[in-house]
């Protein structure tokens, strides 16, 4: 990393030995990490994992930056606006900035709404970023479940939002990938049994992934209607396969 420059670090699921070479090079030079967490008193997730590899280097500051848990389009874009201010901040002191972000930081996470903002509110500052592991394939990995083969289509769908296109996604695909709150999965299996979903389709939840509390449950489509709840977190993982 160059003085004055910011870097986004995806750190990957949860497992710190799943941070790629080049991020941890990058959490190591950084001047000032910056993290995201929901609240001035809450823990960073993406912080926790990056931890066991930062060598506690004197002088590496340390800043959480609060993201609110709402759906508020308007409290979502301050907090955006103001935590992608306080990382240009930072680096027109010329302080090597990195930010770091649970899984990669182009899917499904804040870098993307802040490095917008910069780019376009900071023009010539140097902004990039570094790749990490997405949740769902090492999900993937962990339950032996292929995400897509041959001319596989695949669905990945934000499970807190409106899910009333589920059932068309699932006539069209033969894999969908479920994130963002397991307390929604249940509401999936109707859906996808209406759109012609065989029983024997592979079902698989996953929570907690990389960390103590690590759930992992592979079952089929007919073996999840039996009503149990699934997942019962925000960090959670559902990946349907067509049979
Ligand atoms: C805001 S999105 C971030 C996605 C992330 N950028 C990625 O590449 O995986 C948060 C969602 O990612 C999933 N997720 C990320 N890490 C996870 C983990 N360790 N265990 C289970 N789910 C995880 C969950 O679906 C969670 O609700």
């Amino acid at each position: 990393m160059a003085a004055g420059e910011l870097v986004g670090i995806g750190v990957g699921p949860g497992d710190p030995d799943l941070l790629t070479v080049k991020a941890v090079k990058a959490i190591r030079a950084a001047d000032t990490i910056m993290c995201p967490a929901s609240a001035e008193d809450r823990p960073s997730i993406a912080l926790s994992v990056a931890a066991p590899v930062m060598d506690g280097s004197a002088g590496q500051e340390i800043v959480k930056l609060v993201f609110p848990m709402t759906k508020d389009r308007g409290a979502l874009e301050a907090a955006w606006e103001r935590n992608a201010e306080a990382m240009a901040a930072k680096v027109a002191e010329g302080r090597r900035v990195a930010y770091l972000t649970v899984g990669d930081p182009h899917l499904y996470s804040t870098w993307i709404y802040m490095q917008r903002h910069i780019r376009r509110s900071h023009p010539g500052m140097a902004v990039s970023a570094i790749p990490g592991i997405v949740s769902a394939f090492t999900f993937a990995a962990k339950v032996g479940v292929s995400i897509a083969e041959g001319a596989e289509k695949v669905a990945i769908i934000p499970s807190c939002y409106d899910l009333s296109s589920v059932e068309e996604l699932a006539r069209r695909a033969e894999s969908l990938v479920f994130l963002k709150d397991g307390r929604y999965f249940d509401q999936v299996i109707g859906l996808l049994r209406r759109s012609g979903f065989p029983d024997d389709s592979v079902f698989a939840v996953g929570q907690d992934l990389g960390t103590d509390a690590e759930v992992v449950r592979r079952m089929t489509l007919g073996e999840a209607a039996d009503g149990r709840s699934l997942a019962t977190k925000y960090f959670s993982i559902l990946v349907v396969k067509r049979a």
